[in-house]
């Protein structure tokens, strides 16, 4: 179905902020909703409509209605795992409370469709080997992956009690431009800005621990493609790789120290001189697994989606863009 009107909860943040800037090169009529508790106004498209507030007003469900999008894009959310862990009723009022206030009044708002930001690395425990399929049952060990779980096990009662069709992507950590060190996987911009202000960086644990880089234009894709009448519940959206938190610090250092001009600014003619940074070990965070990856086969099959971007292009993008 053509979606004409769109709605980007959370839509001056990281993902979401590039989720609007792609429908509105589809020219879908594009609405963000915000509070900018981690977002930035200046992530916000100038050609959507921005109204600064929060999904858990009392006026969310009016504005809803006001603006009748088909589509919502949900990204919103309290995105720090480490928050969830020391304020969970925090995070599930954010989470859960302001997931549940768009689902009671989507239907009324004449909502057709709407696409949920899960998180397939806070999904998953280490009792069960990586990389996670679609098919692997959930066993989230953070209260943002049970208000994550949450979310998605809502989804699905509003698609059966109200007929809305519902997806929720399972994002890897998703890593690019605009993103904030504040979020739930900001290593890539935590180390770049480090990086390139020739700061040492501090790495949690041994660094051994792993993740699945995912670009955030593959991401974005991602989102596209679930507006299509084949896409309904779940997908994992990663790379199905481990990187190591030690490698990814290695990759950055080598592509910011021995690759300085690949750095430049397009057309900027600046060259930064970069020596390079140290790190040490600091403490293991708590509610953080060991491992991690994600499969996408649901989403292969369904969607015809896969990632594209190779980790050390998607570095250098990201770091190119952290250029201040
Ligand atoms: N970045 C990742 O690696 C990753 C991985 C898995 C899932 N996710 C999910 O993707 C979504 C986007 O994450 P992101 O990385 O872009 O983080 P982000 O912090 O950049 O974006 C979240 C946005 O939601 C806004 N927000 C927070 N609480 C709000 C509220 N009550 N009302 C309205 N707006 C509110 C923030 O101001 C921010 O702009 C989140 O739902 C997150 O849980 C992200």
């Amino acid at each position: 179905m053509p979606y004409k009107r769109a709605l980007v909860t959370g839509g001056a943040g990281f993902i979401g902020s590039h989720i609007a800037d792609a429908l509105i090169k589809r020219r879908i009529k594009t609405y963000v909703i915000d509070d900018l508790t981690t977002g930035d106004k200046k992530n916000v498209n100038p050609n959507a409509e921005f109204v600064k507030m929060s999904i858990t007003s009392p006026a969310f469900p009016a504005l809803l209605k006001k603006i009748q999008p088909d589509i919502v894009f949900h990204t919103a959310a309290q995105v720090n795992v480490r928050s969830s862990v020391v304020d969970p009723v925090t995070d599930a009022k954010v989470n859960v409370l302001g997931t549940l206030a768009l689902i009671q009044h989507a239907a009324e708002a004449g909502v057709k469709k709407i696409v949920f930001s899960s998180s397939g690395g806070a999904m998953f425990s280490d009792r069960v080997r990586p990389p996670y399929s679609e098919s692997q049952p959930a066993e989230p060990v953070s209260p943002y992956g049970i208000s994550k779980r949450a979310g998605e096990m809502y989804l699905e009662f509003a698609s059966s009690t109200y007929g809305i069709d519902t997806v929720s992507l399972r994002y890897a950590n998703v890593y690019g431009p605009r993103q904030n060190t504040k979020g739930e996987a900001g290593v890539v911009a935590l180390f770049g800005s480090h990086l390139l202000a020739n700061e040492d960086i501090i790495i949690n644990g041994d660094g051994k621990q792993t993740r699945d880089f995912v670009y955030v234009g593959d991401v974005v894709r991602a989102n596209v493609l679930a507006m299509g009448k084949n896409a309904h519940g779940i997908y994992h959206i990663g790379t199905g790789q481990e990187t190591s938190v030690l490698k990814l610090f290695k990759m950055m250092n080598r592509l910011t120290a021995a690759s300085a001009p690949l750095l430049t600014k397009e057309g900027s003619g600046e060259v930064r001189a970069v020596r390079g940074s140290t790190m040490q070990f600091g403490p293991a965070k708590a509610g953080e697994v060991r491992r991690s990856a994600l499969v996408s086969k649901k989403a292969m099959k369904e969607l015809g989606w896969k990632a594209e971007m190779s980790l050390e292009e998607g570095l250098r993008k990201t770091l190119k863009s952290l250029i201040p």
